[in-house]
């Protein structure tokens, strides 16, 4: 398939609230298209995962996945995961966690962001097939971040402490990263 362009944050695009995937796309060639797609950009350019608006779809799918990737050194894995039309729902009695967090639309930055640490989601993969988990730790972040991306929401709107926000080099010089610079 194809690596896209990734809109970066000041694109009005990534501030819209993106429409869910009709049933009739259920395991089209279009969706596993859009899927494709938005796999080979997110491997691509080294991200946990990556939601349709950022690569100029406004339709709610996302994808996220989380090896080992050097760049989040301290996440446990998260397998390899496609949502079409997620809804999450946070779990606030399970408490907040905050953690650094990065944004392919937002290049070369980091920011500190507190979330609820456990949530439950339902969605449907790509094929139609029900989704229903409810998880915590990094897995609970990203899928919280990437859905965020199909409400027109960026982790700086959800961030306390500007003061806790910056460039890569600049933080992990600082010691405030962890990990070895991404
Ligand atoms: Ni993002």
């Amino acid at each position: 398939m194809a690596v896209r362009r990734v809109l970066r944050m000041g694109d009005p695009r990534l501030l819209a609230v993106a429409e869910p995937v009709p049933e009739s796309a259920f395991d089209s060639a279009w969706l596993h298209a859009l899927v494709e797609d938005l796999w080979d950009t997110m491997r691509a350019r080294g991200g946990a995962g990556l939601a349709a608006p950022q690569i100029g779809v406004g339709r709610r799918v996302v994808v996220f996945e989380v090896g080992r990737l050097p760049r989040y050194p301290q996440a446990d894995p998260v397998p390899a995961t496609v949502l079409v039309n997620p809804v999450v729902e946070p779990l606030p009695e399970h408490g907040w966690e905050g953690a650094w967090e990065g944004c392919l639309s937002i290049p070369g930055l980091r920011g500190w962001v507190e979330r609820p640490a456990r949530v439950r989601y339902r969605a449907v993969d790509v094929a139609g097939r029900p989704i229903e988990r409810e998880v915590g730790g990094f897995h609970a972040r990203v899928v919280q971040h990437e859905c965020d991306h199909l409400d027109g929401v960026l982790y700086p709107q959800r961030m306390r402490d500007l003061r806790r926000f910056g460039f890569v080099e600049e933080l992990a010089e600082a010691g405030l990263l962890p990990g070895p610079r991404p």
